[in-house]
């Protein structure tokens, strides 16, 4: 590790704090915002966000597309993309980086298929280590090149302006992949189709209708088929990003575990994709309500309040993995805290996120005192309602990581250190501040309670 990365990481502890109140708003949904600006940038006309995310990944994704000749804007509080169409980016100058976005880099690959340009992608370390080959392997069926036998960035990408149509069946569950073959598929003449058999985030088939794509979703024997119309044409329009379900998670675990609790996060996402979470807290006895649900730029939101109450385990089945994929760190810290064994079957996937989350998730548990193993995609919490804490916790370049322990430590009975806060401001640079406002306490170090 260069000195530079020594001095740029921040260890924080988050030490035990009385009872969590108010109303909050958490910042705008990732995977809504890196759409938002990519539509935006293949739309005609300018598309006018408001609500973006503005953290790290996001901005990646911005000064990627600025770089590919579809100029982004902040104006007042709204984001201003003016698009160049379908087709109609140019080569960069230079390599894009996407820093630690695998969302940016895989939803970007489908795009770059569909262009007649090279382009080299970089990442860093923790992005450089996640498998491309899922994204890869389809679009090198319609047309990509990629030089070299390379499934990792740096890449370096080929794109056509005559890609092929293809049908693809996911082999993993990954909304990314779903997006970067249907992305591609909007320049390739004729249907493009990808078959899932568990339902991923859909807001790329939500938001490229709005943006006036042809996309068709149908049940075909069990599973999904979601076909594009190729030779799109997109036109740009408003877009209002709503508050991100991942983010509010942590608030919202905070609540559930600070006795005396009760907190309100309002106008989070609530489609159906994206709130397993939330459903697993209700089972372990918490209490959720989602107050004044309504619909939002096409996607239902709501006021989520959440107050503390004592947690039992629960079996969460492997089906329902995709709908709170990013939520696991946090479960497996709220699991720590209910009484008797939590399940979590299907965790494969954590496996290849910004780090290898099932271990680090273990690991951040045993050092502070957790009862808890992994076995094959299998994750056990034998929690009970008092957690030691104590522990420094490894965070491996990965924000949930670094936020689902911090939240740990504020109901511990000692504080939890993590070796890095930096990469909490790649998805959510506010999360300090709010959880602040609410009543939680952070110290630089272990021993300052
Ligand atoms: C995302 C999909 C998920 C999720 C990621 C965002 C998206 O990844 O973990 O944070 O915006 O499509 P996978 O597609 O790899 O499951």
């Amino acid at each position: 590790m260069s000195a530079d990365t020594v001095n740029a990481t921040r260890p924080l502890a988050a030490l035990t704090s009385g009872p969590l109140q108010g109303r909050v708003r958490v910042p705008g949904d990732k995977s809504i915002s890196h759409r938002a600006l990519m539509f935006g940038a293949l739309s005609t006309g300018t598309t006018r966000l408001k609500g973006l995310l503005e953290a790290e990944d996001v901005i990646n994704t911005a000064k990627a597309l600025t770089a590919l000749g579809a100029p982004i804007e902040k104006i007042g509080s709204e984001w201003h993309v003016k698009g160049r169409g379908v087709g109609g980016l140019r080569q960069p100058d230079g390599p894009l980086d996407f820093g630690n976005s695998g969302t940016g880099t895989r939803l970007m690959l489908g795009i770059i298929a569909g262009h007649d340009m090279t382009v080299e992608l970089t990442g860093d370390a923790s992005l450089s280590r996640r498998p491309m080959g899922r994204v890869l392997t389809p679009l090198q069926k319609m047309g990509l090149e990629i030089e070299g036998a390379r499934d990792r960035l740096p890449l370096v990408a080929r794109g056509s302006a005559s890609l092929v149509p293809i049908v693809y069946e996911l082999p993993v569950p990954s909304a990314q992949v779903k997006s970067a073959v249907l992305l591609a598929g909007l320049h390739a003449a004729g249907e493009t189709s990808v078959i899932e058999s568990e339902a991923t985030r859909d807001h790329t088939e939500r938001m490229l209708r709005h943006f006036g794509a042809e996309v068709r979703v149908a049940a075909e024997g069990g599973k999904t088929r979601i076909t594009v119309v190729g030779d799109a044409e997109l036109t740009g329009c408003d877009v209002v990003v709503p508050a991100d379900p991942s983010s509010a998670a942590f608030i919202a675990a905070a609540a559930a575990l600070v006795p005396g609790s009760d907190v309100t996060v309002e106008g989070v996402l609530i489609n159906p994709t994206r709130i397993g979470f939330y459903e697993v807290l209700r089972e372990m006895g918490c209490e959720v309500d989602f107050l004044d649900a309504r619909d939002e730029g096409g996607e239902p939101v709501a006021d989520i309040r959440v107050r503390h109450a004592p947690l039992k385990g629960v079996h969460v089945a492997a089906h329902r993995a995709p709908s709170m994929i990013d939520e696991y760190p946090i479960l497996a810290v709220v699991s720590a805290f209910a009484a008797g064994e939590t399940r979590m079957d299907g965790l494969a996937e954590l496996k290849v996120k910004e780090s290898d989350r099932l271990a680090a998730t273990v690991a951040g548990l045993h050092a502070n005192g957790v009862d808890a193993k992994a076995d094959g995609d299998t994750l056990f919490v034998n929690g009970g309602r008092q957690v030691r804490g104590g522990g420094t916790v490894a965070t491996h370049l990965d924000h949930r990581i670094a936020m689902s322990f911090l939240t740990m430590g504020l109901a511990s009975q000692e504080p939890v250190t993590v070796d890095d806060t930096s990469m909490v401001a790649t998805s959510f640079p506010e999360f300090l501040s709010l959880m602040q406002s609410l009543g939680a306490r952070f110290g630089t170090s272990a021993g300052q309670a």
